[in-house]
């Protein structure tokens, strides 16, 4: 589990020195281009393309780099850290200005990050947060809190089940083992469980690494093993998409014989949402590409130090009755 607390406070020691020294020494212009006119090259690794939410970051850190005017190197390392790994190391080979990478796990990342700090390359994490004994070797994380993801999924289960008494029984989608979202949301969802909720019990959990096709695999099981399921937590849309199939095809009304909470608020969730498949969702925004351009250009002028160790997402939570009226505007 990822302490934050421990983190930023050996973070807020760690940043005044070592991360101005991570900086490139000629400063960018507030355009996108370095001081004698030469664009920031961006070395991005981006997890994958497991889901909807990945599609539309993926977009928007394609649309933001070319509207500041960053030169952006994009690489998909299909949900594997090697790859992850390979490309970062390939950046650095490279000499790119700064280097960003959403990590498919949390842990495992120390050499090459160290790697990029001895060729005095920053690294800004984006989406995801990494676990590392030394602070210095990233800035700052562009994200969402997830494990506060967890605690709102769980708050909206409360909104769902409203009147309700008794035992649940829950089953959970788990996004990628290992990744922060998936640690991060089962956490806060057991911390609201553990303290208000002694009833609901969680009878199944396995990953569907944040794919659809895992969702209805792993959902199918669920339902051979355990057909009393009242409830599913899903880490995301995709995974409960997936999930909505096996459970039509187990003879059972989505959204009503079992209640479906679910994180991202991608179109197709919407959709679900809409018809009362999906009982409510807790938006998790990938329309990170702005925020990450602007960091970007901050860390590459040398002022990293100058960053929040943590820039968070703002987003919001949406039960089915609002989500007709709310599907016209999603962006995503
Ligand atoms: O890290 C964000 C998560 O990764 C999203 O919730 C999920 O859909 C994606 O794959």
């Amino acid at each position: 589990m990822i302490d934050r607390r421990a983190f930023l406070a050996a973070a807020a020691a760690a940043t005044a020195g070592t991360l101005a020294g991570c900086a490139k020494k000629s400063p960018a212009k507030s355009d996108g281009s370095g001081s004698a006119g030469k664009p920031i090259t961006l070395g991005f690794s981006q997890v994958g393309s497991e889901s909807g939410w990945r599609a539309a970051n993926t977009q928007s850190v394609k649309d933001s780099a070319k509207a500041a005017g960053i030169n952006l190197k994009f690489s998909d390392a299909q949900q594997k850290q090697e790859n992850q790994i390979s490309a970062i190391r390939s950046y650095i080979a490279q000499k790119v200005d700064v280097i960003s990478f959403s990590p498919v796990v949390v842990t495992g990342w120390d050499t090459v990050l160290k790697e990029a700090k001895a060729a005095g390359i920053p690294v800004i994490l984006t989406d995801r947060s990494v676990e590392t004994s030394d602070p210095s070797l990233y800035v700052t994380l562009v994200g969402s809190d997830f494990e506060s993801e967890g605690e709102r999924a769980a708050h909206l289960l409360e909104k769902v089940l409203a009147g309700h008494t008794g035992t649940v029984k829950i089953a959970q989608l788990e996004g990628t083992t290992g990744a922060a979202p998936a640690i991060e949301r089962a956490k806060g969802f057991a911390k609201i469980m553990k303290a208000s909720h002694p009833d609901w019990k969680i009878i199944a959990s396995q990953s569907g690494d944040f794919t659809r096709a895992g969702g209805k695999q792993v959902m199918a099981a669920f339902l051979q093993a355990h057909p009393d399921i009242e409830v599913l937590f899903a880490h995301n849309d995709d995974m409960a998409i997936g999930a909505i199939q096996s459970i039509q095809a187990a003879g059972k009304a989505p959204g009503k014989d079992i209640k479906i909470i679910s994180c991202d608020g991608v179109h197709d969730g919407f959709v679900a949402m809409s018809k009362g498949q999906i009982n409510a969702i807790v938006e998790c925004n990938p329309l990170l590409g702005p925020q990450l351009m602007d960091t970007v250009k901050t860390v590459h002028a040398g002022k990293g130090s100058t960053l929040p160790r943590w820039i968070k997402t703002q987003e919001s939570d949406y039960t089915a009755d609002q989500a007709a009226a709310a599907l016209p505007s999603r962006k995503y």
